[in-house]
């Protein structure tokens, strides 16, 4: 039988549900040697500012229970360097391509996205308001719905191409973010960043990185992050991608089924950047196995326990 994997988003097709996310995969020139990139339904590149940065001091990762937390702190060659250098190789590639966007100011991020809204080959723009290891911008914007809604409509307002926030899920209601992304013109969303977290050596009873806190990602974070990919969907009507601890075709299914368009693969890509090949042949039998023809037909089909008995009371 043949089935179909490929998805659109926010008016972006993408040949399959599966991308590389944020952080996790370089530029994605580092991994045009292990893989073929034309495998991927797209890539975010790592985050973006108008000017390089080192990032962090180091130690910036340590592996943790079924995990990693990071405190990489944003470490890049600046916006212009990267359609300079860049992107003309990433665009051989046939696949999507999504830049993912920072800024310490409202200004800044606007400006980023300017400079890429002229980028040849740019598919969309992912807006980095989720950072818990920067100490401007990042998640103190993306803590804030007020914030969160200035600099989604600022950006909104530099660019035509796609915009989609990405959500941090160190908030207590993510359907107040959610909304506010929306009403500010966001095309999608990402979700979720990293959870803040702190791992001690109690030998020295400092923190393990030398930023101090830092972002948990991984498997260890995966229930929650379906909980907010689920909770975000039923919150606004624009298609929501989903992120956190995917490594396999049921991961990728249990964002589908709870609402998400498509996913993003992060952390896993450290283990095994061969993993898109086996998640996609899974995904084809997932779906042989249950008699669906199209990835689509999956997307949001949660059976929730009493959804069916208030639907009937309306
Ligand atoms: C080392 C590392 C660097 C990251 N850098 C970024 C980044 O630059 N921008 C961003 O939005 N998210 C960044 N992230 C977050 C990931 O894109 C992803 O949202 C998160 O890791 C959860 O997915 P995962 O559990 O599959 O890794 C980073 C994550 C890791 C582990």
């Amino acid at each position: 039988m043949d089935v179909k994997l490929g998805v659109d988003v926010a008016g972006m097709a993408l040949k399959n549900p599966l991308i590389a996310a944020s952080g996790t995969f370089g530029y994605g020139v580092e991994y045009e040697s292990l893989m073929d990139l034309g495998l991927l339904g797209g890539i975010v590149s790592k985050g973006l500012y108008l000017e390089p940065r080192l990032g962090n001091p180091t130690p910036r990762i340590v592996e943790t229970p079924a995990g990693l937390l990071n405190a990489i702190g944003l470490q890049g060659v600046g916006v212009r360097a990267f359609v300079a250098d860049v992107l003309p190789r990433l665009t051989k590639h046939d696949t999507a391509l999504l830049v993912n966007v920072c800024g310490d100011t409202v200004e800044e991020y606007a400006e980023v996205s300017r400079i890429l809204d002229g980028a040849p080959g740019v598919t969309g723009l992912e807006i980095n308001i989720s950072c818990p290891n920067v100490k401007k911008g990042g998640m103190a914007f993306g803590g804030d719905p007020r914030m969160t809604f200035e600099v989604v409509d600022a950006v909104r307002k530099a660019t035509r191409l796609p915009v989609i926030p990405k959500l941090s899920p160190n908030v207590g209601d993510i359907t107040i973010f959610a909304r506010a992304c929306e009403e500010a013109g966001a095309d999608a969303l990402s979700c979720v960043n990293t959870l803040l977290g702190l791992v001690i050596d109690v030998e020295s009873r400092r923190p393990r990185l030398a930023f101090g806190t830092g972002g948990l990602s991984g498997p260890a974070i995966r229930p929650v992050a379906v909980r907010m990919t689920w909770q975000a969907a039923r919150a606004v009507r624009i298609p929501v991608l989903g992120i956190g601890g995917i490594a396999t075709a049921n991961d990728v299914l249990e964002f589908l089924i709870a609402g998400a368009r498509a996913v993003q693969i992060g952390t896993a890509n450290f283990v095994d950047p061969g993993l898109y090949e086996r998640v996609l042949t899974d995904l084809r039998a997932y779906l042989e196995r249950h008699g669906l023809t199209d990835i689509n037909q999956v997307v949001g089909t949660l059976e929730y326990p009493g959804d069916a008995e208030r639907e009937r009371r309306g």
